[in-house]
């Protein structure tokens, strides 16, 4: 089947409940969107999911939840009010303001990231770039800094200025002593966060590819300075298969390469860090149920970094408008602690009990994923059209369908039948996101929840009503088995921990 375009993604997403335009009364925002009564259930099982894996089940990470608004020192010291910009390209006549790199490299083809204004405009000149809107030449080349500012409390003055925090990453640092000392950590560990960023993006585009609103899921991971090229857990990935795209493979106009994480290392690709880091958060996506072919793991170009990283590889995935960054890694050395250090006078080093002395630890990868670009992502993975059914089926992993469950009564016109299913969604509801519909045929009712991805239907029928049991389907085949009312419950989630579908009860088609 031909790939779904982001277009069609967000019609379909629209249609279905999953996410909106903001404000679309008023003709809408550019770059804010809503979630629907299915896309704040995907979400949020994004979130969850993430969670357990990241912090719940493990032993070496801990999370926090910082605040959006924050003492504006704490960007100037990371160096957000001076670098955090992209180049504007600003229209002489309509005044229409781009983004600079996007716009070159859709009409030239041609990779600009990390390209000074000076250099950009050079190129705007020589290959007389126009208006997109109005065809007119350019006025003004600039940096745009993309901090959002508000002013904090009554007076609108220089002296109350402030941002919404561009990444959550930064409350990490600010709160780092705190956090050690009362979790007791010892290194190495890691230090997790969810939370709302904000980038006033010159041009948000591709439905929440990028949008100047935004969920981030942040790991800052720490390690003592004299271990940051020994990784403790490489283990467990070295027989993990990922695509390399390394920066000499780039410079080299090569192809990315599919090797294991072992070979990889014994060529020195990749540092063991990154490598157990990039391995790890692939295996993420692909326990979810994400596509693996659609993965591949490329490094920073050196013009392409942030002015805070060392080394840096991004997990890019295959998205209908091209490979493009889902999660990037950043070695961010002990940039933002020392940082933090200078700027508040505060002492945020550790007392290492081996050397006895205090350090200051490296962050030497930082997983830094959108909850937007995972929920695309699961979406364009998910979503198949059928064709003998004739309608979407959209195969989300059952941990992260918005809907476990729907149950329906054959039919709605016997009262016996319908109280039968709506004792059957009562007990179920206490556990599971359940749906409920008795409007329709079976086939139709069938139809509208592979269409949002709901994992199983139960059916309530005159034999539910006299024996105790319903029929149960499971999404993805279309198979069906009688299950005894009693024991539906554990059988789901036998199912949901990965029970095989006809071992849950007497196979019926
Ligand atoms: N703390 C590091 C950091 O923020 P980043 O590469 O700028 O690094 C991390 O952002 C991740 O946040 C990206 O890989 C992407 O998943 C998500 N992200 C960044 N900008 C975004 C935007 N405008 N809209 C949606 N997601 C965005």
């Amino acid at each position: 089947m031909e790939k779904l375009s982001i277009e069609d993604m967000a019609v379909f997403c629209k249609r279905k409940g999953f996410a909106y335009p903001n404000s679309e009364i008023y003709g809408g925002i550019s770059g804010f969107w809503d979630f629907g009564h299915l896309g704040v259930e995907l979400k949020n099982n994004i979130k969850r999911e993430w969670w357990k894996f990241h912090v719940n089940d493990r032993e070496d990470i801990v999370g926090m939840d910082g605040s959006i608004i924050t003492h504006p020192r704490v960007w100037e010291a990371s160096g957000h009010v001076e670098s955090f910009e992209d180049v504007m390209l600003t229209c002489s006549k309509c005044k229409e303001r781009i983004r600079a790199d996007h716009f070159i490299e859709d009409k030239l083809k041609i990779s600009v990231e990390g390209l000074d204004s000076k250099e950009i405009d050079k190129l705007v000149n020589k290959n007389k770039l126009k208006c997109p809107k109005c065809g007119s030449s350019f006025e003004d080349i600039k940096d745009f800094n993309l901090m959002f500012k508000t002013n904090v409390g009554p007076r609108e003055d220089k002296t109350s200025v402030s941002y919404l925090r561009p990444e959550t990453a930064q409350l990490i640092f600010v709160d780092f002593k705190l956090v050690v000392e009362n979790a007791r950590l010892k290194l190495p560990f890691g230090i997790a966060q969810i939370g709302k960023a904000f980038r006033n993006e010159i041009s948000p585009r591709d439905f929440l590819f990028r949008s100047r609103e935004f969920e981030q899921m942040e790991i800052e991971y720490f390690v003592h300075p004299d271990q940051t090229d020994k990784c403790p857990y490489v283990k467990e990935v070295m027989s993990k298969e990922l695509n390399f795209y390394t920066e000499e493979m780039q410079q080299k106009n090569k192809k990315p390469i599919r090797m294991k994480v072992k070979d990889a290392l014994n060529k020195k690709l990749v540092s063991e860090w990154h490598a157990y880091w990039l391995a790890t958060e692939q295996k993420w996506f692909t326990d979810l149920g994400a596509n693996p072919d659609n993965f591949r793991i490329r490094q920073h170009l050196k013009k392409e970094k942030s002015h805070y990283a060392l080394d840096t590889w991004d997990l890019e995935y295959n998205f209908p408008f091209g490979w493009k960054e889902l999660q990037g890694f950043s070695n961010r050395t002990d940039f933002d602690l020392k940082q933090h250090i200078k700027f508040s006078g505060k002492d945020l080093s550790i007392f290492d009990e081996e050397t006895k002395k205090k350090i200051v630890p490296h962050v030497v990868a930082e997983p830094s994923l959108g909850v937007e670009r995972a929920f695309l992502v699961f979406m364009f993975d998910a979503y198949t059209y059928d064709k003998k059914r004739g309608n979407v089926v959209l195969r989300l992993h059952p941990r992260l369908a918005p809907m476990t469950v729907a149950v329906f009564p054959l039919v709605s016109n016997k009262p016996q039948i319908v109280k039968k299913a709506k004792e059957v969604r009562d007990g179920l509801k206490k556990y599971f996101n359940v749906f409920y519909d008795q409007g329709g045929s079976i086939g139709r009712r069938y139809a509208r929840q592979d269409e949002i991805g709901t994992t199983l239907c139960i059916t309530v029928d005159f034999d539910s009503v006299e024996g105790s049991d319903v029929t149960i389907r499971e999404r993805d085949t279309t198979k069906q088995v009688r299950v005894k009312i009693k024991d539906i419950c554990h059988k789901i989630w036998e199912y949901m921990e990965g029970a095989q579908f006809e071992k849950l009860g007497k196979k019926i088609r």
